[in-house]
């Protein structure tokens, strides 16, 4: 072994030594050829910031104890010497002699902020379909995941779309809204509400959100209808069930729709009602990173005939159900593939389980990181049953966690900025007050499962240090 040197020699011998194999460590033996230290590349750094010379001797004072392993010695025992900063472990036989190294690094596992839970009978249900080769929009697990999402819902309908936006965009349209009329949406929401309201041309309306729940605030949306009001589209966002009983209240006395946007609450309920059943027609997401996923994916519910079946047909280009190849209206490209509805019903079939699982996971991080007093986790309320979509908190140091999880490769997201504050959409703007605040100190941790909450807390405690 080159990086063998004798205690007594030169620091730039030294520096030699660290320099060759294993590199980054140099192995230091007294005249009797026995181990006595280690010294790496950081310790020979510190050594000269602590005013040595290059010229200068290696000492025995200027060792520090070390991990050493005996000759002999079988792999899950070095490995367990092994850690984050210690990589390099020497093994000695019985007279303390050098006769080899252990070498393992550790590589920090990439912690995403979400992934789908895809260990059910997704893949069986998905080979079924493709084996039974109806792969597009057609087959058995369209109707199934149809009628199994919108029973699970309460609904008596529901038709499965392309993706969340595209669902949005579709009740929009079979609820009659068009150019120029106003649609209230809340500030603080993914963009895709927002953009289906502009794809009719209507006008959107963004008010401001409660500063608890985080959801539209309903006295904003009171303030905001005018005579050209004819929909709101309330989002449950971070799935936190937004105050529908006021909302609804609010709708039938001026007449309005109500679209809920329930792409990130699956299963959440307000006053002993899950989502998605007290709107004229609410939608859902089935994207990777939702809390039940088909890859890409949505679904309109609703309990009205009239316009499931409207929907239906916009979503197949306005054809007439009757009449095959005549068009009626012009209608769009809007379906969901058998496939995916084949991953959905494996899906739903374990819903309860994930919900379960990532109410588990906020129950985790709130016993593990309170007493570092940096978050305000996301809260609960009366009447309403929120889910654990993403981690939710709020924090004033957000920038320095988003740093130090980064930096450790696990995945953390600021929270949506407000539509308000981009160009695009400012000038729809009628209040966003709490928003603003609450957009800017907002965070979603990974709510993925084997989270090293420990490493989780050691990261997030070099912030309170400093
Ligand atoms: C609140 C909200 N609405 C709509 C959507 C759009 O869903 P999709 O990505 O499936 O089009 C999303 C998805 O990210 C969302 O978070």
């Amino acid at each position: 072994m080159e990086s063998i040197f004798k205690v007594g020699q030169s620091l730039k011998v030294l520096l030699g030594s660290i320099n060759q194999k294993p590199y980054g460590t140099a192995f230091v033996e007294d005249e009797n050829n026995k181990l006595i230290g280690i010294v790496t590349d950081g310790d020979f750094r510190r050594m000269l910031l602590d005013g040595k010379e290059l010229t200068d001797t290696l000492e025995k004072s200027d060792l520090k104890t070390f991990v050493s392993a005996k000759e002999g010695e079988d792999f899950d025992q070095l490995l367990k010497k092994t850690n984050n900063k210690i990589h390099i472990i020497p093994i000695v036989n019985s007279q303390g002699e050098l006769i080899d190294y252990f070498e393992f690094k550790h590589q920090t596992k990439f912690t995403p902020v979400a992934e789908p839970t895809l260990e059910n009978k997704e893949l069986e249900y998905l080979l079924d379909a493709f084996s039974s080769t109806w792969i597009s929009s057609r087959g058995k697990y369209i109707d199934r995941f149809e009628e199994e999402f919108s029973t699970y819902c309460g609904v008596k309908h529901g038709v499965a779309t392309s993706n969340g936006t595209v669902a949005i965009h579709l009740a929009l349209l079979a609820l009659g809204i068009k150019e120029g009329d106003e649609v209230i949406v809340p500030d603080l929401t993914f963009a895709a509400t927002i953009n289906a309201v502009l794809y009719i041309k209507a006008i959107p309306v963004i008010v401001d959100i409660d500063p608890d729940t985080w959801t539209i605030c309903p006295k904003e949306i009171e303030k905001a209808i005018t005579p050209k009001t004819k929909a709101i589209i309330p989002v449950h966002v971070y799935g936190q069930p937004c105050q529908m009983d006021q909302i609804m209240d609010i709708a039938h006395r001026n007449n309005l729709k109500v679209i809920e946007d329930c792409a990130e609450a699956h299963g959440a309920e307000f006053n002993g009602k899950r989502v998605g059943s007290f709107g004229d027609i609410s939608t859902f997401s089935f994207f990777a990173n939702k809390i039940i996923t088909t890859g890409e994916g949505g679904m309109c519910v609703t309990n009205d005939l009239a316009l499931d079946m409207q929907m239906r047909k916009l979503r197949d280009h306005g054809m007439n159900k009757e009449k095959r190849y005549w068009h009626d209206e012009i209608g769009f490209n809007y379906r969901m593939t058998n496939l995916q509805a084949a991953i959905g019903c494996a899906q739903i079939e374990q819903i309860d389980q994930i919900l379960k699982r990532n109410n588990q996971i906020e129950e985790d991080y709130i016993n593990f990181l309170s007493d570092l007093n940096l978050f305000d986790w996301q809260k609960t309320f009366e009447n309403r049953k929120k889910v654990v979509w993403l981690m939710c908190c709020t924090t004033n140091k957000r920038e320095e966690v988003m740093k130090a999880l980064s930096s450790n490769n696990i995945d953390v997201r600021p929270f949506f900025y407000c539509l308000s504050e981009m160009p695009i959409y400012s000038e729809y703007t009628f209040s966003n007050r709490n928003s603003t605040r609450i957009s800017k100190i907002g965070l979603n941790l990974p709510t993925v499962k084997n989270i090293d909450y420990t490493r989780v807390k050691e990261i997030l405690g070099t912030i309170i240090k400093h």
